[in-house]
C-alpha cells in the first residue's frame, strides 16, 4: 500500500557546516511517498504526484514542514518523573534525586508505566529514535523494549552497568552486569527495530574489571552500541583522575578498554582536550550534545569550534532528567546560545541536520533513519509553523528557509509538532491539527 504526504519537505544529505547548500533538499510544495513503512521517494509534488498509482492515499499537510523524525542520542527514561529537580551540580543531583528514583525500576510494572509515558512524550515531541538509558535492573530494559517493540519504534537502549560508588540497591557486579547485558543482547538486539547499547554509566561507577568486560562484549558484538558520559563536570573529572591516576584523560579511560569505536556515543564532551577530540574523530565515537542539561546543572559549555576543527561526529540530545525538556526544538534553542557563547554561530539548517541526519550518522544508521533517502524507514515529523500566535506571526515574516527554521528552533517546542509517524504509522497527532 502506498501512502503519500504533501507538505514542505526538508531533509539532509550532509552536514551544512561542511557541504554548504548541497547538504539539504528543500521542496516547498513537496511530496513524501511511503510504501510498506519505507520511503519510496521524496521530492516536488508537481513531479512525483504523477507517479502515484490510482489507489494511493494522499494526506495533505500543505503549509506544514515534513522532516525526518528527530533523533535524541542521549536520554534516561527512568528519570522522566524527576525532570526539573534542582541541585548545585551533577554529583549531588545524582545522590539526591537520581539514585532514589532509579531504585523503583526493579518493579516491572512501574518500569512499564514510565516507559509508556516516556514514549508518548517522545512522540509528542517529534522524536522517533532515541538512545536510552534504562537502570541497573534488567527488568527495566525488558519493560522498555516490550513497549517500544509493540509500537514498532527504532530505539536503542541498555542496562546501566554500575558496580561501585553507588548505593547497594543499584549495584551490579562486573560478572553479573556482563552476563545480564549479554542475555539482553540475545533477547532484544535486532529484534524488529530494537537495538542494544552497552551502558557503563560513567567511569566513576565502574571498576576496571567492569569496563574490561564491557570492552570484551563490545568486541564480541560489534554492531551493538556503547553509551556513556564523559567530561561533563569539573568535580566529576577530578574524581575520575583520582580513580584512574594512570589514564591520560577522562576519555582515555574508555579508550583503554576498547570503548571508543563506531556506534559509541558519549554525552557532554565539554572538557575534552585536542588529543581526545582527535581520538573521537579517528575512532568514529560520537558526541551527544546536551545543552539544556549542561545549563541546568551548571556543567559548562560545549566547544563547537574545537570539535569542528577535527570533524568530531556530533549529535543532539535532551539528557532528560538532567535535561529540562523532551523537545529537540527547545534543545536547539539552547544549543544555539551555548554555541554563541563560545563564539560560534550555529545556523538553523545545521541544527536541524544535527537533530536528524547528524544523529543517524553518529549512530552508524545513515540510510536507515534520519533522512528521506529511498529505502529509509519512514520515520517523520510534521511541524506546524503556525502552531502558536507568536510562531505564526514570526513565520509570516520569514524571508528564507533559514529564517523559518530559525524561528522554529528558537520559538518552537512540542506545540509545533502536528504529527509524528514511525515506519509509516501515525504515532501522535495534535488535536489542533486538521488533516
Ligand atoms: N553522569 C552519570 N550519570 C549521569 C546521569 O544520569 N545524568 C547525567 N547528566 N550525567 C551523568
Ligand atoms: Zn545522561
Amino acid at each position: 500500500m502506498i501512502h503519500a504526504y504533501r507538505g514542505s519537505v526538508l531533509h539532509f544529505h550532509d552536514d551544512p557546516a561542511f557541504a554548504g547548500e548541497t547538504a539539504h533538499s528543500w521542496h516547498a510544495d513537496g511530496l513524501l511517498i511511503v510504501e510498506d513503512g519505507r520511503v519510496r521517494a521524496a521530492g516536488d509534488y508537481a513531479q512525483l504526484a504523477a507517479t502515484l498509482p490510482p489507489d494511493a492515499q494522499v494526506t495533505d499537510h500543505s503549509g506544514k514542514l515534513i522532516l525526518p523524525g528527530f533523533i535524541d542520542t542521549h536520554v534516561h527514561y527512568p528519570q522522566t518523573d524527576m525532570i526539573a529537580s534542582p541541585a548545585p551540580g551533577l554529583l549531588p543531583w545524582l545522590e539526591t534525586y537520581t539514585f532514589p528514583t532509579e531504585s523503583r525500576f526493579r518493579d516491572p510494572e512501574h518500569a512499564g508505566e514510565v516507559a509508556r509515558f516516556f514514549l508518548d512524550e517522545l512522540a509528542r515531541s517529534g522524536t522517533t529514535t532515541a538512545m536510552v538509558y534504562c537502570t541497573v535492573h534488567p527488568e527495566s530494559v525488558d519493560a522498555f523494549f516490550a513497549e517500544s517493540s509493540a509500537r514498532n519504534l527504532r530505539m536503542v537502549a541498555g542496562k546501566v552497568l554500575m558496580d561501585r560508588n553507588c548505593p547497594d540497591f543499584l549495584r551490579d557486579t562486573a560478572e553479573s552486569g556482563a552476563r545480564d547485558s549479554e542475555a539482553l543482547i540475545g533477547r532484544w538486539h535486532g529484534r524488529g527495530r530494537q537495538m542494544y547499547a552497552l551502558t557503563p554509566r560513567f567511569a566513576p561507577t565502574s571498576t576496571e574489571e567492569q569496563l574490561g568486560l564491557t570492552g570484551e562484549l563490545a568486541r564480541a558484538y560489534p554492531d551493538t552500541f556503547i553509551q556513556s558520559h564523559v567530561a561533563e563536570n569539573t568535580d566529576e573529572i577530578a574524581w575520575v583522575k583520582s580513580l584512574y591516576p594512570s589514564a591520560r584523560s577522562y576519555l582515555d579511560v574508555y579508550d583503554r578498554y576498547g570503548l571508543l569505536r563506531e556506534r559509541a556515543m558519549y554525552a557532554h564532551c565539554i572538557y575534552l582536550d585536542e588529543t581526545d577530540r582527535a581520538r573521537m574523530a579517528e575512532t568514529g565515537a560520537a558526541a551527544a550534545l546536551c545543552p539544556t542539561s549542561n545549563l541546568f546543572l551548571g556543567s559548562g559549555l560545549f566547544d563547537f569550534a574545537a570539535a569542528d576543527a577535527v570533524k568530531m561526529p556530533l549529535s543532539m540530545a535532551t539528557d532528560v532528567g538532567g535535561g529540562t525538556s523532551f523537545s529537540m526544538l527547545k534543545t536547539m534553542n539552547e544549543l544555539y546560545k551555548v554555541a554563541r557563547m563560545g563564539g560560534t554561530y550555529l545556523p538553523a539548517l545545521r541544527m536541524f541536520y544535527l537533530a536528524t541526519l547528524g544523529g543517524a550518522r553518529s549512530m552508524g544508521l545513515e540510510g536507515v533513519i534520519g533522512s528521506f533517502a529511498p529505502g529509509a524507514e519512514a520515520d517523520f515529523v510534521v511541524i506546524n509553523p503556525q502552531a502558536t500566535e507568536m510562531l505564526a506571526r514570526r513565520s509570516a515574516r520569514a524571508e528564507s528557509l533559514e529564517e523559518q527554521l530559525f524561528a522554529l528552533a528558537l520559538l518552537g517546542d512540542d506545540r509545533a509538532v502536528a504529527a509524528t509517524y514511525s515506519a509509516g504509522k501515525l504515532q501522535y497527532f495534535s488535536s489542533k491539527t486538521a488533516t
